[in-house]
């Protein structure tokens, strides 16, 4: 929730700012704001709504120059969308700004004790506490320098977080300082983008990534001192603090819609490649398996493994529910899925032999980052499953799998959930190997995995005719997705993706477990999406479709090329090439997104950027 970003160097600031807010505009787009520090000290423009159309014609308006500052744009937790609470945040004396996405949980306590002080508050927000206490801290600071060698606006950042409880990634500028950016990390991800003669600071390398390829991950805890030629990492728990340069791995294309309309689309268009990459390097033909490089587990401590405990949120638990048939048919593997805002609350009796799998498009996602941590405290093996290169889950499991999916910009997550169910497979593939599944039946499952790009592709070659299946159903307000065993979680994704991006009410059921109550809502208004390859369970999903139109529901079904029985049966059909059982969701799944995608533009809704959503959820 949330995306700062800050510069510091030669060039003039207000546009790279613009433009990097555009980029982090996902992670939060309720209002926006900048500070710039120049000669007239400290200047503020910020504006509820979206930046374009918000703080972008406001800047326009009222131009503002510089070549150091920091901007945020916001998804609202304290205080609602307002011109008042956007960011940045102004101390009591107005020398020292403040971006921040996170939370501070203490914050009323503070609020109230420099209230008692005589501080006055112009916004409901924690972050403006914040920058009170960073301003108080400072005073003290300036009027006793203190002799750690820091920068005194970093040290008063740093006193002023001992005080704070909660998450936080911050960006500090101080009128007393130009070209200083202090900038901090708890809980909220943060980097340094290192240039020539200039650096940035971001919420993700998506912000910088058309400046620089450079970056450092921050840790938690890190505090770090940003000038236009050198940057100073302290740590407020260890005297030390590492500084380790990455290569960003994408371009600054990758971040770009190109010829697609919207993020979404090109999203979906990219799973052929996608998928590709998350199978690169990763098949042991000889072995009929898959190998990893990151597990950091030997095969014997896998073979140990007894149960898998599954931690995720949103789409990513959606992915988690596959791994959950997959581990379950290739290995024998005990698996449960949890959310993982339940998961971290519960005290689950799992032994020391429990495998825990965090799934995370963004590695940020705060609930599963507490189940990873509280799983860990429990001694169990956390391995991640994690797209984004240098995000905190991804750095604090034992181990795990990179997706390699590129960035994901479009809030509804799309091509991570086929990413996440490709990786899911492989592990569970290799974890089938070393137990008790047949050479015969891995090659099978390789073969079936090498076709799935094409494959993708040949759906995405419908795109126009499920655009106009779109528009036919795009008034509905209700629908239902159905599905059995592997395809009850696409039904899930297919009306989680409908509702995020529609607001068309949708749910998805297990299709046998309908007759048990949503069968109730049916009526010739309320469409059914069925997910009814040519499986084991092919004649028994049938006998669910007719008890559907026994209630004159309408049904479109996604079903098997070549299956003649079925165009008998429903109104509308969607073909997917044949694939083994376990791998139709990869398939499935594609022309859901694009049925919700196409609904969606229809109603004239923001695809890319849905109310009341946030792609990184960063808070609890
Ligand atoms: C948010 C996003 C979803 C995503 C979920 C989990 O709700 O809007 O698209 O599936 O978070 O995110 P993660 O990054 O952990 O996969």
């Amino acid at each position: 929730m949330c995306g700062i970003i800050g510069y510091v160097g030669r060039r003039s600031c207000p546009s790279i700012l613009l433009e990097g807010l555009r980029r982090l505009e996902y992670r939060g787009y309720d209002s926006a704001g900048i500070c710039i520090l120049n000669q007239a000290g400290l200047e503020i423009r910020k504006r509820v709504g979206r930046i374009d159309a918000g703080l972008g014609r406001l800047c326009t308006e009222r131009p503002v120059d510089g070549s150091t500052g920091v901007a945020h744009t916001r998804w609202a937790t304290h205080g609602p969308p307002s011109d008042e609470n956007s960011h940045p945040h102004l101390d009591q004396s107005g020398r020292i700004a403040v971006v921040h996405n996170g939370v501070i949980e203490n914050y009323q306590k503070l609020r109230d004790r420099l209230a008692a002080g005589g501080h006055q508050f112009h916004s409901e927000t924690d972050t403006e506490v914040l920058a009170h206490l960073i301003g108080v801290h400072y005073d003290i600071i300036c009027r006793q320098p203190s002799a750690d060698g820091l920068h005194p606006l970093a040290t008063a950042v740093m006193a002023a977080l001992r005080e704070v409880i909660g998450t936080y990634g911050i960006g500090v500028v101080c009128r007393d300082h130009p070209g200083v950016i202090v900038g901090a990390r708890r809980g909220s991800p943060l980097i340094v983008g290192v240039g020539e003669h200039e650096n940035f600071l971001a919420s993700d390398a998506s912000a910088i990534v058309a400046h620089t390829q450079q970056a450092v991950y921050l840790n938690d805890y890190d505090v770090i001192t940003l000038t236009a030629e050198d940057f100073k990492i302290a740590n407020l728990g260890s005297d030390t603090a590492q500084a380790q340069i990455q290569q960003i791995e994408f371009s600054a294309d990758a971040a770009e819609k190109g010829a697609f309309p919207h993020y979404m689309l090109k999203e979906i268009f990219e799973q052929p490649r996608t998928i590709e990459n998350a199978l690169r390097g990763r098949i042991d033909r000889e072995e009929a398996s898959a190998k990893f490089g990151g597990l950091n587990m030997s095969l014997a401590e896998l073979r140990a493994i007894d149960k898998v405990v599954i931690v995720a949120c949103g789409t990513s638990w959606h992915a988690g529910l596959v791994g959950e048939y997959l581990f379950e048919e290739f290995a024998h593997l005990p698996t449960e899925v949890e959310y993982a805002s339940e998961f971290r609350y519960r005290n689950a009796p799992l032994d020391k032999h429990t495998l825990a799998l965090a799934i995370t498009q963004s590695g940020e996602t705060a609930d599963t980052l507490a189940g990873l941590r509280e799983s860990r405290r429990r001694g169990h093996k956390v391995l991640a499953l994690c797209n984004v290169v240098g995000s905190t889950i991804a750095r604090e499991a034992d181990g795990g799998i990179y997706l390699h999916a590129g960035p994901e910009i479009g809030v509804a997550s799309t091509k991570a959930f086929t990413a996440q169910v490709t990786a899911l497979v492989l592990l569970a593939l290799l974890m089938g190997r070393i137990r008790m599944l047949s050479a015969q039946r891995g090659s099978q499952i390789l073969r079936a995995l090498e076709a799935l790009p094409g494959q993708v592709e040949s759906i995405l070659a419908k795109n126009e005719a499920i655009r106009q299946l779109a528009l036919k159903y795009s008034k509905a307000e209700d629908f239902f997705f159905l599905g059995r065993q592997y395809n009850f979680p696409v039904a899930l994704e297919g009306a989680l993706k409908l509702k995020e991006i529609s607001y068309i009410h949708a749910e998805g059921y297990p299709a046998a477990e309908m007759k048990h109550g949503p069968i109730a809502m049916i009526d010739e208004r309320t469409p059914s999406v069925f997910v009814i390859p040519q499986d084991g369970l092919y004649e028994k999903t049938l006998a669910n479709v007719a008890e559907i139109q026994a209630r004159k529901g309408p049904i479109i079904a996604i079903a098997t090329e070549g299956d003649q029985e079925i165009a008998k049966k429903v109104e509308d059909v969607i073909r997917i090439p044949p694939t083994l059982e376990c791998l139709v969701p990869l398939l499935a799944v594609v022309p859901l997104q694009l049925l919700a995608y196409h609904i969606a533009v229809a109603r004239g809704c923001d695809v890319d950027k849905p109310r009341n959503l946030a792609k990184s959820v960063t808070v609890e």
